[in-house]
């Protein structure tokens, strides 16, 4: 992204120049809502990011702009002075995280930017996390590791914007690496980096622009009591289950009837989806992207049927892949909205994106947008 903007627009609104930031958004190949459960997910960072320029301004108060919503703020960080601006919530939410953790933060001048995709399941808000903490981190010599500054980063979702989300998003906003998927796994935080070039296939994303909000109506952390609930009533019998992760299909048998039907079925999506990714990551060692497509629809199938995250458009678009014989597709991220990913072979790729555009449009009334996924580094200092 041309940052030019940004620096034009710190330098006439602060007077001087900060210093320029950014972190990325990201895709996700398989093993949604697996994070939270302490399973596995493989996430990758992408060439679409957010920005920040900052500097510190020796007073106690923090000036923010967001230049693609023209909007200004002031805050100071005292946990009372918490700004009402959705998006100033985020830069708030990070220094109070950080404080909480011992660390001093005096006031700054930031000019926020970027060119994730808002609501597209692309963790823009991950993103501005991420670039945000990395930049105080530095800014400050705070003394944070990567790691930490993604724990920061999810912390203020709960804390500050309310949603219980898992760490993939800022995790792989921090650690990602060019070229490289990483498979973590969400219990331990242990992670290797899997080099990705699948030699005759693309990545390619459609967003339904149908904008997801994962705060909104709650959804999300619905799906996280439901888990809860389940993981509840297994460690009555089964103490050592302590997340779904540690559950087993005939575990989860056990309790049929005990638990809310719906409850139920979304578990069981989630102890399958934990295994389907490790059989994507066998499939992956082996160079076999057939499997890997597979795994991908029956990802889709139970994240619309089971995990009852998927929507109209999204389970349009799905069929779209399968008319046009792209080898695997699925909703991506949170769901509700958003995109679809596909592993689509490179002579396919035009006639899809082209042909299930026109048939989204005409269906829905929206312009689809299709964006190639281009595997980038984590959060930096530009
Ligand atoms: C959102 C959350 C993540 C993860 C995904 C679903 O992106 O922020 O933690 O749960 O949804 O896989």
């Amino acid at each position: 992204m041309d940052t030019t903007k940004i620096k034009e627009k710190f330098n006439s609104l602060y007077g001087e120049d900060g210093v320029l930031y950014t972190s990325p958004g990201r895709i996700n190949l398989i093993g949604e809502h697996t994070d939270y459960n302490g399973g596995f997910v493989l996430p990758g960072a992408v060439d679409k990011a957010m920005y920040c320029e900052i500097k510190p301004n020796g007073r106690d108060k923090v000036r923010a702009f967001a230049l693609d919503l023209n909007e200004p703020t002031e805050f100071s960080l005292h946990e009372e002075d918490k700004p009402k601006e959705g998006w100033a919530k985020y830069i708030f939410g990070v220094c109070r995280e950080m404080n909480k953790k011992g660390r001093e933060i005096s006031g700054f001048d930031i000019v926020i930017s970027g060119d994730v995709p808002l609501g597209a399941g692309m963790s823009s808000s991950a993103a501005l996390e991420c670039a945000v903490g990395f930049a105080l981190n530095d800014l400050f010599s705070l003394g944070f590791t990567r790691r930490e500054l993604a724990l920061i980063g999810q912390a203020t979702e709960h804390n500050y914007v309310g949603v219980k989300c898992g760490i993939m998003d800022q995790f792989i906003s921090c650690l990602g690496k060019k070229g490289s998927l990483i498979r973590l796994d969400c219990r331990s935080l242990e992670y290797e980096y899997v080099p990705f070039a699948p030699k005759g296939y693309k990545l390619v994303l459609i967003n339904t622009c149908v904008e997801h909000n994962l705060a909104a109506g709650g959804e999300y952390n619905k799906r996280r009591e439901s888990c809860e609930r389940v993981v509840a009533e297994i460690a009555k019998k089964h103490p050592e289950v302590k997340l779904l992760r540690d559950a087993t299909l005939d575990q989860l048998k056990e309790v049929k009837g005990k638990t809310d039907a719906t409850d139920y079925i979304r578990s069981e999506f989630v102890i399958e989806e934990i295994q389907r990714l490790l059989d994507t990551c066998e499939a992956l060692q082996k160079n076999d992207y057939e499997t890997v497509g597979k795994k991908m629809y029956e990802t889709h199938e139970g994240l619309s049927k089971k995990y009852s995250v998927s929507c109209p458009e999204l389970d349009f678009l799905n069929e779209q892949a399968k008319k046009y014989g792209v080898t695997g597709s699925r909703v991506m991220g949170g769901g509700f909205g958003g995109c679809t990913i596909n592993l689509v072979k490179e002579d396919k790729m035009d006639e899809f994106v082209k042909e299930a555009s026109e048939a989204y449009e005409k269906e829905f009334h929206i312009k689809p947008k299709a964006y190639d996924v281009v595997i980038g580094d984590g959060a930096r200092k530009l």
